[in-house]
């Protein structure tokens, strides 16, 4: 895990990653922080194993663990998270060190993933359609105080637990 690990580290990461946090301190509703980007992580890699995918670990994690890292400009600037989430995740993953970098494919297939994990396009990558299914499934909706306030579609919601 020393490539995801890499990205964690990274200080473009961490700065965006704390601005975040700051802004959702008070949030009451789903938060973008490690608790869900792992939950989404792991959904993910659990998918691609049971479903016979062959991605590699480190680049499900990437994608991620990135996928949300655009949130603090959508909150502040307005610019849609999964456009400004692409640039970023394209500028931590161009200046990562060789011994953790990401192959050019692997950084494609990553942003577009970043990219595509708000909408579902047609025809989705294969990595970019498990980034947005598994972000959905991570979210608790059937355990949530304020799921009747949520401005999810009703239809949308997680009623009950998936896997
Ligand atoms: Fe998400």
């Amino acid at each position: 895990m020393d490539r995801v690990n890499a990205i964690w580290n990274h200080q473009v990461y961490q700065a965006y990653y704390r601005r975040l946090e700051k802004l959702e301190e008070e949030r009451r509703y789903c938060r973008h922080q490690m608790p869900h980007l792992l939950d989404v992580a792991r959904i993910a890699y659990i998918r691609s194993l049971e479903e016979n995918m062959g991605f590699d670990r480190d680049v499900v994690y990437a994608a991620a663990i990135l996928h949300d890292i655009g949130k603090a400009p959508q909150y502040e600037e307005e610019i849609p998270h999964e456009a400004a989430g692409e640039k970023i995740a394209g500028e931590i993953l161009d200046s990562l060190p060789e011994n953790a970098a990401f192959s050019d494919r692997e950084k494609q297939m990553i942003l577009t993933a970043v990219r595509g994990h708000r909408r579902l396009r047609e025809n989705p990558e294969e990595l970019e359609r498990l980034l947005y299914e598994s972000d959905k499934a991570s979210r608790m909706c059937f355990a949530c105080p304020v799921r009747e306030l949520c401005d999810w579609e009703e239809e949308k919601k997680n009623r009950e637990i998936r896997a």
